[in-house]
């Protein structure tokens, strides 16, 4: 199948696709004998000879699926301005460029995906797939079943209201409530949010799901690999 010339170059794991346009308008890329300096032209990598840097490339990248239990402290973004440590220096024995699916709050701890299969991570974040995300929040004071019910039918939130959520007390220890809240938007810091809105503080927050992909008793920054069984959980 023939397909963009970053494509290819970004599947085989050279560089991201952005990267693989100033390779290719730099010269660095020749197809069957011939260099290509046009960027978005589409190639079959299984009947092309791509040479990249004057060598093949390397067969398509295999897929690896990580849950990782991101401990506070960490960003999930790939290199950060204020210099905070970064969740994919916790990964010590992977030789993959992989991305965390989405984002978790610096100060927000539990399950973050890793993986280099993009195509997966733009089915769990696109918005029409609503996948379900759980987080464990300790929260100030005890907001009690008619406030929790106002997050469960939707609350507006920067002018738009959010979708129905599950909410779940778990338990009431004098000032502080731990509540379960199921969500399927990845809105910035909506937990905290949503919780704010209706006066109450989040004191901690965890992701313990995605779907029914469990994190279960992953010690903080410690991940497993997953399996395609574990994937299909998170639908
Ligand atoms: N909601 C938040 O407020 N923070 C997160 O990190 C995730 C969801």
């Amino acid at each position: 199948m023939k397909i963009r010339l970053q494509k290819i170059l970004a599947q085989a794991g050279v560089c991201s696709r952005r990267k693989a346009g100033q390779y290719i308008s730099e010269g660095r890329v020749i197809v069957d004998g011939k260099t290509i300096t046009e960027k978005g032209l589409k190639f079959d990598p299984a009947h092309n000879k791509i040479l990249f840097n004057s060598k093949p490339l390397s067969p398509p990248e295999k897929k690896i699926y990580i849950l990782l239990n991101k401990p506070k402290g960490y960003v999930t973004t790939l290199n950060d301005p204020q210099n905070r440590p970064i969740v994919t220096s916790l990964l010590t024995d992977i030789s993959y460029r992989i991305y965390p699916v989405g984002r978790l709050d610096f100060d927000t701890e539990g399950a973050l995906l890793l993986t280099n299969d993009g195509a997966l991570t733009q089915s769990i974040l696109h918005p029409s797939k609503e996948v379900n995300k759980t987080y464990r929040a300790v929260v100030s004071g005890n907001p009690g079943k008619s406030r929790l019910k106002l997050l469960e039918t939707g609350i507006e939130l920067e002018g738009r209201k959010t979708a129905p959520a599950k909410l779940r007390i778990i338990s009431a220890a004098g000032k502080t409530t731990t509540v379960e809240i199921t969500i399927h938007e990845g809105r910035k810091r909506q937990v905290r949010k949503m919780f704010s809105a209706i006066g109450h503080r989040v004191l901690s927050l965890k992701r313990i799901a995605y779907g029914k992909l469990k994190l279960g008793s992953l010690p903080p920054g410690k991940y497993r690999f997953l399996t395609k069984k574990d994937i299909k959980l998170i639908f």
